[in-house]
């Protein structure tokens, strides 16, 4: 018998409904992106977000039940995201999720949004043996985590301020080049010379898997403001291969000093800047020369989607670990609280 677990994501700016079978197979993965609404404030504005999804979330979940070809009487139990990300866009979902498990007398199943993007990976042919380490790089969190299960996780390093996908999007308004950042630096760093501009890396210190992208925001943000004070033209292509060298270079050695000091030979990358190229090309020269095997989501889900979701469900669907029908939404959710409660 297979199991059809229906997702649903709201945590920032995505309705995300999806069904996804025996935990790998995606039947539907319904995306409704508020980004072009967004894109004129410079940034996600909570409130409206939270507004979109209710008028989103039921259209999203429908669609994605009959691009499935089932209704909701065939689905086995409803995973949600509840944390982290924005209360009242996560509240939503989770309204939702718990309606529906209510109404339809199934399983409900509260997931942690970045064991989502980790679970990303596993909606591919590949198949993952355990333990390995996930690179968690999103708008809202930079981690290298060591996976012992799929809820076992504990923390090697993390960001001490910025994370790396904020890092592209504030580099990304001060040149002036719009919302959501990552995508658009990506594209012109192809076309720059990531030589031009010499900005700093945040090693910390050698070996040091903690993360530190404040500084080199502030470098991208100074070097501009002396050029315009100076009247000199920029070359917008070159800062932002510049500064996507800068990222990636710290990336990569970190997740290299990781593989060694834990002799683990396996990486899962995970979030929305997994959908670099820049990254996808470095880590995987960085993985053949290092002798350790790298995995990326398929780039349709890198960014938040519910198909992640629901799939990151199917280990608790197994073990039978269901959420009760107070679940709430808990904004700073972290993968070892969520760990925690599961387990309890
Ligand atoms: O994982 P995600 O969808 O949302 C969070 O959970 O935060 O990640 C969104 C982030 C944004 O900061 C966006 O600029 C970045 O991922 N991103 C990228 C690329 N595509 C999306 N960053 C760099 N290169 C990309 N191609
Ligand atoms: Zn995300």
């Amino acid at each position: 018998m297979s199991t059809l677990i229906l997702g649903i994501e709201t945590s920032c700016d995505e309705t995300s409904a999806a069904v996804v079978k025996d935990g790998t197979e995606v039947l539907s993965n319904i995306i409704s992106s508020q980004i072009d609404i967004h894109r004129q404030f410079g940034g996600v504005v909570p409130e409206v977000a939270a507004r979109r999804h209710v008028q989103n979330v039921l259209p999203v979940i429908e669609e994605s039940l009959t691009a499935s070809a089932i209704t909701l009487a065939d689905v086995d139990a409803v995973a949600v995201t509840y944390g982290p990300g924005l209360v009242g866009a996560l509240l939503v979902g989770v309204a939702a999720a718990k309606c529906i498990a209510f109404a339809k007398s199934i399983p409900l199943i509260g997931v942690q949004h970045i064991a989502g993007h980790i679970a990303a990976n596993f909606l591919t042919e590949q198949r993952f043996s355990t333990p390995f380490l996930a690179l968690v790089v999103s708008g809202g969190h930079t981690e290298l985590v060591r996976v012992e299960s799929l809820m076992q996780y504990t923390f090697l390093g993390r960001t001490r301020d910025d994370a790396v996908g904020e890092a592209f999007d504030k580099v990304a308004r001060s040149i002036g080049i719009g919302y959501p950042g990552g995508p658009v630096i990506d594209r012109l760093a192809e076309q720059g010379n990531p030589e031009a501009y010499s900005f700093p890396r945040a090693w910390i210190e050698r070996g040091n898997l903690d993360f530190s992208f404040s500084g080199l925001k502030s470098a991208v943000i100074n070097a501009l403001h002396h050029q315009r004070q100076k009247g000199e033209d920029i070359r917008v292509p070159d800062v932002a291969a510049s500064f996507q060298a800068a990222v990636l270079d710290v990336l990569v050695q970190k997740t290299i000093w990781a593989v060694e000091q834990t002799g683990i030979p396996r990486v899962v990358v995970a979030g929305g800047v997994a959908a670099n190229q820049g990254l996808r090309t470095q880590l995987q020269q960085a993985a053949e020369q290092n002798s350790f095997q790298v995995s990326f989501p398929p780039l349709s889900l890198c960014t938040d989607n519910a198909a992640m979701i629901a799939a990151a469900a199917y280990p608790l669907w197994e073990t039978k670990k269901f959420a009760k029908l107070d679940l709430n939404a808990a904004a700073n959710l972290s993968l070892v609280d969520w760990m925690t409660a599961c387990l309890i």
